[in-house]
């Protein structure tokens, strides 16, 4: 059993289609463990993302992630890290399959509805992020 971290982003809480989301990840096999709507601060999305903290779009993907609310939560299950990738679709909405999240809710690369750990080493540092230990049960 593998835990990850899923977000589903101010594009999507906006849409109103966070639950439509979270079914999709319970209809494939993914538990929700933990699961809490929070405002970022600008401080927190710079801390989450300082991987990229280099690259040209992060000042874009900061200013997008505290424009609104965001739904953070912990996903259990079998191969849950690369599961939950398989049901977001590719970064770029563009290039996403038929049928993945980002497919059916993102609009460009920056609002792309959700954000998943891409490694179990991410996802534990990314879970630890936002929820102590009594938080996920
Ligand atoms: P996410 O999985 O949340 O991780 C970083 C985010 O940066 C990514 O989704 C995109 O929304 C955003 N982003 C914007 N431009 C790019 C890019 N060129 N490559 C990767 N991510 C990008």
């Amino acid at each position: 059993m593998e835990k990850t971290l899923s977000i589903i982003k101010p594009d999507a809480v906006k849409k109103g289609v966070i639950g439509q989301i979270l079914t999709r990840f319970e209809n494939n096999g993914l538990r929700i463990a933990a699961t809490k709507k929070i405002q970022l601060s600008q401080k927190e999305a710079e801390e989450f993302y300082a991987i990229h903290k280099e690259r040209p779009f992060f000042k874009d993907l900061v200013e997008f992630m505290v424009s609104g609310p965001v739904v953070v939560s912990v996903l259990e299950g079998e191969n849950a890290v690369l599961k939950n990738r398989e049901l977001m679709g590719a970064t770029n909405p563009k290039e996403a399959a038929p049928g993945t999240i980002r497919a059916d809710f993102a609009e460009n690369i920056d609002a792309n509805a959700v954000h998943g750990s891409d490694s179990l080493e991410n996802a534990k540092i990314e879970i630890e992020f936002f929820f102590s230990k009594t938080e996920i049960l």
